[in-house]
């Protein structure tokens, strides 16, 4: 389903912790450097600090609380349906923690990017500053990727890189990517709200051009 590029782009961003990619991509708004409406912000856990950063900015809250739900599908089900009800052209995964299921991602493929604090393909999953400081590499970073069936693995659209330093624990290196997460993240949504991102047949394009992917090779 393609959607046309509506300005402001209407978006829904999904949290589910201390929200500060959040806090990027409101302020770049706000500045209007980007052309896009926050409509909603839903968390899948109550009572986070994202929750109040959104009530701050003046932005419709949900909870849509996954511990309430049997199982993954109907958690989903339940999700995207506060979601469709804004309408958004784009949706935003910022810090959002959960293992989305495959009718849920293809329900907004192409229209839905996420936040991975690593140079995917490498160091898809969880623990990644740890990992790459375990496995030695002199350089790590933070990716923006088109969401597909693939956890981590959806073309990459922006990615910034930083060096891993000597004594770098898991914290200090952590520190180092999210500065560079929040100033990725607005520009990649910049970018799609300007409808110069596109997802063509899992290539992620750039004005119509297919934007470089990394090898896998660490770990
Ligand atoms: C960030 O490291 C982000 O890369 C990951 O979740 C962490 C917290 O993000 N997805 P935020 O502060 O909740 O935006």
């Amino acid at each position: 389903m393609t959607h046309q590029a509506t300005s402001p782009l209407p978006v829904v961003v999904l949290i589910s912790g201390s929200g500060s990619n959040l806090q990027a991509i409101i302020d770049a708004a706000q500045r209007q450097e980007i052309d896009i409406e926050i409509k909603a912000v839903i968390s899948n856990r109550p009572a986070v600090a994202g929750l109040e950063r959104a009530q701050r900015a003046g932005i419709e809250t949900y909870v849509v609380d996954h511990t309430q739900f049997a199982d993954r599908r109907s958690f989903d089900t339940a999700l995207a349906q506060v979601i469709d009800r804004h309408q958004p052209g784009l949706v935003i995964l910022a810090g959002f923690m959960r293992i989305l299921t495959q009718e849920f991602v293809e329900h907004y493929l192409g229209r839905m990017l996420n936040i991975h604090p690593s140079l995917l393909p490498n160091f898809q999953g969880l623990n990644t500053h740890q990992r790459a400081i375990d496995a030695g590499v002199s350089e790590h970073g933070v990716s923006v990727h088109f969401v597909t069936p693939e956890l981590d693995g959806g073309p990459v659209v922006r990615r910034a890189s930083v060096p891993v330093l000597p004594n770098d624990s898991a914290d200090t290196l952590a520190a180092r990517v999210l500065k560079q997460e929040h100033r990725i993240y607005p520009e990649a949504v910049g970018l799609f709200a300007a409808g110069r991102l596109k997802l063509q047949d899992n290539v992620a394009q750039l004005d119509g051009q297919p934007i470089a992917q990394l090898p896998r090779t660490a770990e």
